[in-house]
């Protein structure tokens, strides 16, 4: 079963598209429009320029959109066949078209009873076998009655992974921190960087310690560096390689290299080539979530997965939170030039989701040809980043206010603290609310002068405003929000791919750098290995290392 695009899609490149040569035209006067004649001539924008679903208020008030925009760029959708996509990846369709492969993390949250057929086989039931596993194994090292090979309880978990592996745990552990085992500690090895493991093993007991080696392929140069780095210091002082036994599961879809390695299969647990690495940290890659905060609550956040998928397959597209977010983006991109997403947690323990979403969607839609293999003629994936607030106001915040260059930004915040201390919480919301007003609106020139400043200084300290920005308001930071939060990046992303008609589930930028990382390992290794084929910059540079890598 192969679907790639629909044939209409071929013929007809995005920008010869005659809802997107009207959504041009639209632009053109869109552009001199201020937010705050939109707001002006609408009372009730606020209220209607939102939508709600899986517990997340989403207000895209403060967007250069009227409802003329949102009607175009929603006709573009369906022009760009969204509606089939969407229900292409449901069905288990391979809309990976350059691996031939499914696109089903919607599969790993899908409830018990539920059929998502993949190659004739029904993909749901052995998607709970794996969660069941992985509840078992999550609920004894929890409790102390998976030991170490000494017989001490493990308190201590070190997941090693990178990319995909790697960075869906860490943003998931943060984010539920407040929610994970107290007595425990996990802590993340990604790096090839041997500082990595040693900063992050320097105080354990092994005696105390449980590695989960995650690797989709179990080929990952730095992960399966960082794995036998953890198998020599194990051993180093637990002697005996039966301890491997008590102190490594590995999370992979390669039972052949998990077995290489000594890691015995009754100890891996598996997931699916239909499931992408920067896609799966709902699967067994979170392994280290469910033992930090428990399988209840690793349900919770299928739940909250779930509801999102729910809402993206079935909900109009008008009040359709990852449609409109995707489109929105894709007009700043593509229309007003915006070249970055900056994407501004409000809540501490959402502090690493900003580095999360750089791979989702940079290594997902940072492609330069269509789905067809044709150079495209417009822009694709902007740079997403991003950093929690209130911090960002005190470093970058002054750009994206009086810079000259347009960044859209996503603020996300909470109705209610995890952790209240006296009135924090209100100060924090208000600085939320407080910068996507300010952003907006702006201060005008005679408004600054009107306050006494001379008119030397003015100029300094006018604000333009007409930033726009989506408020993502939810209210309480629970394992389901997160789920529904990252649903929604995840179908945004979808979104604009489909777009810009990109295969936004392969990667095969990252393979020239690896392949290159590998011939050059011996020539650095060995000061005698002849430089053959290098550039004189490269051959320059590794000579010089050669010289003085021995100190
Ligand atoms: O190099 C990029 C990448 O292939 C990512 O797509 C992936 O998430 C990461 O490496 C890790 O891959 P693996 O899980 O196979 O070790």
């Amino acid at each position: 079963m192969m679907v790639t695009t629909p044939a209409t899609m071929r013929t007809s490149p995005l920008t010869a598209r005659p809802a997107w040569m009207a959504l041009d035209a639209h632009y053109q006067k869109m552009r001199h429009l201020h937010l705050r004649q939109l707001f002006a001539h609408d009372s009730r924008r606020g209220e209607r320029f939102a939508a709600e679903a899986a517990g997340i208020y989403l207000d895209y008030s403060k967007n250069h959109v009227t409802d003329e925009t949102l009607r175009l760029l929603l006709q573009v959708a369906e022009d760009c066949g969204l509606r089939e996509r969407i229900d292409a990846m449901f069905r288990g369709e391979k809309i990976n078209a350059t691996e031939q492969r499914a696109v089903l993390h919607v599969a790993l949250r899908a409830p018990k009873g539920e059929r998502i057929v993949v190659d004739g086989v029904d993909v749901v039931p052995a998607v709970h076998t794996v969660l069941d596993r992985m509840a078992a194994f999550a609920q004894q090292v929890r409790d102390g009655q998976w030991r170490g090979y000494t017989g001490k309880r493990i308190r201590h978990v070190v997941s090693i992974g990178i990319g995909g592996s790697d960075l869906g745990p860490v943003m998931a552990y943060e984010a539920l921190r407040y929610y994970s085992q107290r007595d425990m500690s996990f802590r993340f090895v990604s790096n090839v960087d041997g500082t990595d493991f040693t900063e992050a093993t320097r105080d354990l007991d092994p005696e105390e310690t449980l590695f989960i080696v995650c690797s989709k392929t179990f080929t990952t140069l730095e992960t399966l560096t960082n794995a036998h780095a953890a198998r020599t210091w194990c051993l180093h002082r637990l002697g005996d390689a039966q301890a491997v036994r008590k102190h490594f599961v590995a999370v992979s879809t390669n039972s052949e290299e998990v077995t290489k390695f000594g890691i015995d299969t009754s100890q891996m647990f598996g997931f699916w080539d239909w499931v992408g690495g920067r896609y799966s940290m709902d699967s067994a890659i979170g392994l280290s979530t469910m033992i930090a905060i428990g399988p209840e609550n690793f349900r919770a956040m299928l739940d909250g997965f779930h509801a999102m998928d729910e809402h993206f397959r079935t909900t109009p597209f008008e009040r359709n939170l990852p449609v409109l977010m995707g489109l929105l983006a894709v007009w700043y991109n593509n229309f007003f030039e915006a070249q970055t997403v900056a994407v501004l947690p409000y809540e501490q323990y959402l502090k690493r989701f900003p580095a999360y979403l750089q791979q989702l969607t940079m290594e997902s839609n940072g492609k330069h040809v269509t789905l067809d293999g044709d150079r495209v003629d417009y822009q694709t994936g902007p740079v997403y980043w991003g950093e929690p607030g209130t911090n960002g106001q005190h470093s970058f915040y002054q750009l994206v206010h009086q810079g000259t260059r347009l960044i859209p930004c996503d603020f996300i915040g909470f109705c209610q603290s995890l952790n209240p201390l006296g009135h924090q919480h209100d100060l924090l919301m208000a600085n939320l609310f407080a910068q996507t007003e300010a952003l907006a609106f702006g201060k005008t020139l005679d408004e600054v002068k009107a306050g006494g400043t001379p008119d030397w200084l003015a100029p300094h300290r006018s604000f333009e405003g007409n930033r726009p920005t989506n408020t993502l308001l939810a209210e309480r930071l629970t394992p389901e929000t997160l789920g529904a939060l990252v649903a929604l990046y995840e179908h945004s992303v979808l979104t604009q791919g489909t777009i810009w008609n990109i295969d936004s589930f392969d990667q095969w930028g990252v393979e020239l750098g690896k392949a290159l990382a590998q011939r050059m390992i011996p020539e650095l290794e060995n000061a005698d290995e002849p430089l053959p084929g290098h550039d004189s910059s490269t051959s320059t540079l590794i000579r010089r290392y050669r010289r003085f890598k021995a100190g």
